[in-house]
């Protein structure tokens, strides 16, 4: 889906016309890949619209730039407050946030602490990520970066290099999406998305150091499963696990709750999403948009009217 451009984009701390977010073809970002970001969702609601965990999301991309050595000028409390005063100065929701830091133009060499860090937050209107209503996906013949290389915990610009690849040969072969293995052959995640696997009703997913993201959409299923006494196991996964599961789905605040209906082409049960897929999405999305009540305070109220439906 093309980029719905918006009137306006923050950056550092002010906000400035869209077609102005520009940087140079020399920043060091551009050739090293130094960024770091985030991909948060703002929900309509009934009464409004609110944003969906949006410390979480900032304090991850905090965490992010700490692993990077990428000193962020903003605290959480700020990076949370410009994210608020974007989606109201653009008047869009439901919207898409992105914000990204990088290494700016300064330098040229590899290392990266002698060029400035830069801070953008754009949002723009943005539906379904893995479009329909259930996903067909293979395993992909790429793997997962190795621990100790480009790490996991990180949602750093260049671990989408990986992404890509992943995500290209699913595309080219007829597949909404690739699940990746890691570096020793166990059940890793989608190129944006972490994986779930229910089996005789208990709820499976790939620990952190399967080389997985920590996914924000990963700790709200986890946390929903529990209150509603699903047991949850995280350990590492066979590949085999998922052709055999009663259930397989994928999260991501892109991808939301995705069930997935088939793997390498081998049906998963009888290809439907089952109902702990099912019950987890509808709490998810209940939440979400407003229509459950906000039990964990994941929701920050924003000041727009919720005029634009995104549709696929
Ligand atoms: C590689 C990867 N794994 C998992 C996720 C899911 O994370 P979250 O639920 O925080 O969006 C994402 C999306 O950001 C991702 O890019």
């Amino acid at each position: 889906m093309p980029i719905q451009p918006t009137a306006r984009i923050w950056h550092n701390g002010n906000l400035i016309p869209w077609d102005k977010a520009q940087i140079h073809v020399m920043s060091h970002v551009v050739h090293y890949g130094s960024s770091v970001f985030e991909g948060i969702r703002c929900y309509g609601q009934p009464q409004g619209a609110a944003v969906f965990r949006l410390p979480e999301h900032m304090q991850r991309m905090l965490d992010s730039a700490k692993i990077y050595r990428m000193p962020l000028p903003y605290s959480l409390e700020q990076l949370s407050s410009a994210v608020v005063e974007l989606i109201e100065a653009n008047g869009i929701a439901p919207c898409y946030i992105r914000p990204i830091a990088f290494r700016g133009y300064g330098e040229i060499g590899v290392n990266p602490r002698h060029s400035p860090v830069e801070v953008y937050i754009a949002n723009y209107a943005w539906g379904k990520y893995v479009a329909g209503d259930a996903a067909d996906v293979c395993v992909s013949s790429w793997q997962r970066s190795a621990p100790n290389t480009t790490p996991s915990l990180a949602k750093a610009g260049g671990n989408y290099l990986n992404s890509q690849l992943i995500r290209m040969e699913a595309d080219i072969n007829g597949y909404a999406e690739g699940i990746a293995l890691d570096v020793n052959g166990y059940l890793s995640e989608g190129s944006g998305e972490n994986l779930f696997v229910v089996r005789n009703g208990v709820l499976y997913t790939t620990p952190l150091a399967n080389s997985v993201l920590s996914g924000i959409t990963r700790d709200s299923v986890l946390t929903l499963a529990r209150h509603f006494g699903i047991p949850v196991v995280e350990q590492a996964l066979p590949r085999e696990l998922v052709y055999i599961a009663d259930e397989v789905f994928f999260t991501g605040t892109a991808a939301e709750v995705t069930p997935i209906r088939s793997v390498d082409r081998i049906t998963i049960a009888d290809g439907n999403a089952g109902p702990i897929t099912q019950q987890l999405a509808d709490e998810f999305f209940g939440i979400a948009n407003g229509l459950r009540p906000d039990r964990y305070g994941w929701l920050t109220p924003v000041n727009v009217n919720v005029e634009q439906t995104v549709t696929v």
